[in-house]
């Protein structure tokens, strides 16, 4: 090349990559991970917000549905389940739980998005949040609203879910769940209205954060262990040992404990009143299910605050588990995954104060 031209290109090159506007950070690659509920559901027409089906959409269609996404990550979809989330259950579960570990080991997955029912979204929260096997970010959306309905709940938690699923603040956080604006952790978060869209709260402990104009603002953690941090490993198994919650009232019996433990209940909850309450009639009826090793916990139906131990049974006697400020529904996970590891009170006692 002629020894004049060469310095000259290399000034035009370099005049050229100066001029070219800064390239823009690679989108981040989130999985969407659809599972049913009404965030999926279709109504008769704009104003059904009640008696609509849940679980009708798939998730292509709900990913065409909000084209925003395209904007704010890499997304793409697959149906893991179709049903409403009265209908979810440990099967799933364990379906999901391996395909969130299969997909966040790979290189090419930043996030993962899980749509679901908002009737049982807490529960497979926490289940996931103790036994994924990663610290990128697992987002749980739902809706209260159908996808046909005025005002639609389910497009804006999707798209906050995506953005959430792939931001690096998230990391490490653990399971979370984008509703409302809000982000709440799966360990801490109930659903608290059987209808509003603000139906997700954190009694006492409060959510996580807040969505907004585009991005997850962090204010808070739960101090508990979770996801890669748990011991619990779901990936070999395929099923669950039963474990059943028994609803505590006046004049309660033990006929619902008894026909529980008959079915084969490995465990007992029991969702009992005030700082979970032993009724006189009941104490027999937990001895009897020691003394053919099923673990009695006491957990309460009061909805927040922490179940004391040997408080209002002399746990260490009985050798009964309480459940610190888990819900019910929330124990019964925390033991059946307990169960996959030990039968020891002390052990699992152990457990509920450290997940
Ligand atoms: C369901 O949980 O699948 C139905 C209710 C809802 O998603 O809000």
């Amino acid at each position: 090349m002629n020894k004049m031209i060469k310095p000259l290109l290399a000034t035009c090159v370099l005049a050229v990559g100066l001029a070219l506007p800064a390239q823009a950070a690679p989108l981040p690659h989130v999985v969407i991970l659809a599972t049913g509920g009404t965030i999926a559901g279709t109504g008769a027409n704009t104003t059904t917000t009640v008696g609509y089906t849940a679980a009708k959409l798939g998730v292509d269609q709900m990913i065409a549905a909000v084209p925003e996404l395209q904007k704010v990550a890499e997304v793409r979809g697959e149906q893991v389940a179709q049903v409403a989330s009265e209908s979810m259950n440990n099967a799933v579960w364990l379906k999901l739980a391996h395909r969130v570990n299969q997909l966040l080991a790979q290189k090419d997955v930043d996030g993962i998005v899980i749509t679901h029912g908002s009737d049982t979204l807490e529960e497979t929260a926490y289940f996931l949040d103790l036994v994924v096997k990663s610290k990128k970010p697992v987002v749980m959306v739902a809706s209260m609203r159908p996808s046909t309905a005025i005002s639609a709940d389910g497009p804006i938690n999707l798209y906050n879910g995506v953005i959430l699923a792939g931001s690096k603040e998230a990391i490490g956080k653990g399971v979370m769940i984008a509703m409302n604006d809000q982000i709440s952790s799966a360990r801490d978060v109930s659903k608290s209205n059987t209808s509003t869209v603000d139906t997700f709260r954190n009694p006492d402990l409060g959510f996580l954060g807040y969505m907004q104009d585009n991005k997850a603002h962090f204010y808070r953690m739960s101090t508990r262990k979770n996801t890669a941090d748990t011991e619990f490993n779901v990936d070999a198994l395929d099923a669950l040992p039963r474990v059943d919650i028994v609803y505590g009232y006046a004049n309660m019996d033990r006929v619902a404990m008894d026909a529980d433990i008959a079915a084969g209940a490995q465990g007992v909850i029991q969702a009992s009143v005030g700082d979970g309450s032993v009724p006189a009639q009941m104490m027999p009826a937990y001895r009897d299910a020691r003394h053919r090793g099923v673990i009695v916990v006491r957990s309460s139906r009061v909805g927040s605050g922490i179940v004391a131990r040997n408080g209002e049974a002399n746990d260490d006697k009985e050798d009964l588990v309480v459940s610190d400020t888990l819900n019910p529904q929330k124990a019964r996970i925390l033991l059946m995954l307990a169960l996959t590891r030990t039968r020891d009170t002390r052990e699992i006692q152990r457990m509920f104060y450290t997940y």
